[in-house]
């Protein structure tokens, strides 16, 4: 009997667990990070020659009439869909250049994870997923950008630049790592540690 009890109740646990990942997701930003941002542009800075510098927009990934569109080099051959974004509660909206709402963040994956966005239908109305924040960056000898993209808890240390496998954009991943076996959308030795810096526009 008591070991029905605790498989019952452990059981139990691990359906709450897996039932978790499926509800809403909310950012958590850490103790420098606000979950809220008005007008803003975004720039990927290289890590390793901080002179390297792309502005980055919503791009289409040489996919025409996609509903989805990913965050990368505004430098690309593709139209550019979005290159303003609001951040409000850990949610990213993206604005196209008559200021209409085109975009929506979807969620990141932990390892490989595309920046994407869901383009809803026009007059759609659709939640952005909440795992963004913008964090401080303050140092008493000043710091160029002072606010940074973060995502999944406040993460802005893992954003790589790296081109596309099946167009020549350059997309933003998060926690990229050469894959084992079969493709993730990107060539892993192209791929550069970037930041990613909130700039109000
Ligand atoms: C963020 O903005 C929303 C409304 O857009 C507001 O309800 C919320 O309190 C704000 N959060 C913070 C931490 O300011």
């Amino acid at each position: 009997m008591f070991m029905f009890l605790v498989t019952f109740v452990a059981s139990s646990f691990a359906m709450l667990s897996l039932a978790s990942p499926v509800g809403r997701q909310t950012a958590v930003c850490p103790w420098n990070g606000v979950p809220n941002a008005s007008n803003f542009v975004l720039l990927a800075v290289s890590r390793v020659d901080t002179s390297i510098r792309k502005p980055l927009a919503l791009v289409l990934n040489g996919l025409p009439g996609s509903s989805t569109a990913w965050l990368g080099s505004a430098e690309s051959t593709d139209p550019i869909v979005a290159s303003k974004f609001v951040l409000s509660d850990g949610g990213i909206t993206a604005y196209a250049a008559d200021g209409s709402l085109v975009g929506v963040s979807n969620p990141v994956a932990s390892e490989n994870g595309w920046l994407s966005f869901l383009l809803p239908d026009k007059g759609v109305t659709i939640s952005p997923a909440e795992v963004y924040c913008e964090l401080f960056n303050t140092s008493p000898y000043g710091v160029e950008f002072p606010n940074t993209l973060a995502v999944n808890g406040g993460d802005s240390d893992h954003f790589s630049l790296c081109k596309s496998s099946t167009s020549d954009e350059f997309v933003v991943i998060y926690n990229a790592v050469e894959a084992s076996s079969g493709d993730a959308g990107f060539e892993w030795t192209t791929c550069t540690a970037v930041d990613i810096p909130v700039l109000p526009k």
